[in-house]
């Protein structure tokens, strides 16, 4: 009975931040559509709607650029509530929209979507997905030329917002390279919303913006940018999260009989998992991604180090080692996974990307875990995450170390996390019961 009410508090969220066919991460703090939070978000509208879920992902490829770029912010209608605005972006797409994107979860939403569309009859699921696939496939091309240049089979982000991991400590080292200089004036709104101290500090900021300004003083070049980039890193869990979509795309292409784009997106998935194979280190139990400006290897303990799991298949050695270390990071927390490793010198509980939970983070380890074998790790994931959300509510991010809810309120992309991840919880408690 409570769960129903969950659920329905869940959805009703999601109809409260509904702005005409797309959502808003959040009210005021983010009153835009976001890339990745779009994707999952759709993830969740396909749980009782596959029609507006299809909206959500059709709505974000009104702002896909020319080349194929799908952008991290589209600014589908104006807001005073959020800083850097369309203003300091300067692109000239049809939309206002950013210029930098964010994880393409695009793919994985597609195939999610379609599935559960053709389960629901919905008319029409064959062409909406049809439209959609291009828009991907157009976007995955992207991805692999203006940020894999070297053939490396690892993208790289330009800017700590194109991860969505803002200010992880993954970024520390690289982005303490980047001048707090900028031309643009810094009018931050964000922490007239939410707890300065749980938001990235000003002189994050400052460099944020000096990238900024970088990029659009090279007009939003892709190659121009790739050569003066002073921030530059082949990400891990940006490329495992392409992989993984390069993959569903591909079951897709199947379904469809699609050869051509088939093969191309296969092509596309060896090249990405044999990069994110290549970045395993078996002393720290992780992997790691690659700064290509200092050549150095990123080892900051982060969430992103469990990323591949989405995307590869690991050998027994890589399972265990993985698996305790993922239990090591869940001592004495009340809730996991952390964001960055509590036994890290960088680890701040309620710091954004430098502690707290974060719901969608665990929906995708958990996919990684049970793809690999990891079951009951994968479930206690997402049973732990499916509580601390009963318990604090729809809330942005959630401190480790006590559970308390944190960051912005009746967020859209936790609303949904409830929603797909709720299913599962009951589902292996049902079947644990039989
Ligand atoms: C922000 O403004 O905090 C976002 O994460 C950037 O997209």
């Amino acid at each position: 009975m409570i769960k129903l009410d969950r659920d329905e508090a869940a959805r009703a969220i999601l109809a409260r931040n509904d702005r005409g066919g797309y959502t808003v991460p959040t009210d005021r703090l983010y009153p835009f559509q976001w890339n990745w939070d779009s994707a999952f978000v759709a993830m969740g509208f396909a749980t009782f709607d596959a029609d507006r879920a299809y909206r959500e992902l059709e709505r974000l490829i009104e702002g896909q650029w020319d080349d194929g770029m799908i952008p991290h912010i589209v600014f589908h209608a104006p807001s005073d509530t959020y800083f850097p605005g369309p203003e300091v972006w300067g692109t000239r797409h049809r939309i206002a929209t950013s210029g930098i994107t964010q994880p393409p979860v695009f793919g994985m939403a597609l195939r999610h979507v379609h599935e559960a569309a053709v389960e629901a009859g919905l008319p029409n699921a064959a062409e909406r997905t049809r439209n959609l696939f291009q828009a991907a496939l157009r976007s995955h091309r992207w991805w692999l030329r203006a940020r894999d240049p070297d053939g490396l089979g690892l993208v790289a982000i330009l800017h700590p917002w194109e991860s969505g991991s803002d200010n992880s400590p993954a970024w520390d080292a690289a982005l303490a390279r980047v001048p707090t200089s900028t031309t643009t004036a810094i009018r931050r709104k964000d922490t007239g919303h939410v707890d300065a101290a749980m938001r990235p500090r000003d002189e994050d900021y400052q460099r944020f913006i000096h990238l900024v300004d970088t990029y659009r003083e090279c007009g939003w070049d892709p190659q121009r940018q790739w050569a003066v980039a002073p921030f530059k890193i082949a990400d891990v869990q940006m490329t495992a999260i392409l992989a993984r979509a390069t993959a569903d795309l591909i079951h897709l292409a199947e379904d469809f009989g699609w050869e051509a784009e088939r093969a191309e997106l296969s092509e596309m998935h060896d090249r990405l998992t044999a990069g994110l194979a290549r970045r395993w280190r078996s002393h720290l139990s992780r992997f790691v991604s690659l700064d290509l400006v200092s050549g150095e290897n990123v080892e900051a303990p982060t969430q992103a180090c469990f990323m591949p799991l989405v995307a590869l298949r690991i050998d027994d050695a890589q399972r265990q080692a993985v698996q305790s270390e993922i239990e090591r990071w869940h001592e004495g927390m009340v809730v996991g996974l952390p964001s960055t490793a509590p036994f890290s010198p960088a680890f701040e509980p309620k710091r954004y990307w430098r502690g707290p939970v974060w719901a969608v983070v665990n929906w995708l380890i958990a996919d990684g875990l049970r793809m690999n074998g990891l079951e009951n790790l994968a479930q206690r994931i997402e049973q732990t995450t499916v509580r601390a959300i009963e318990r604090a509510g729809f809330c942005e991010y959630f401190d480790p170390t006590t559970g308390e809810g944190l960051g912005g309120d009746t967020f859209s992309w936790t609303a949904a996390a409830y929603l797909v991840l709720g299913r599962r919880a009951k589902a292996s408690a049902s079947g644990a019961r039989r």
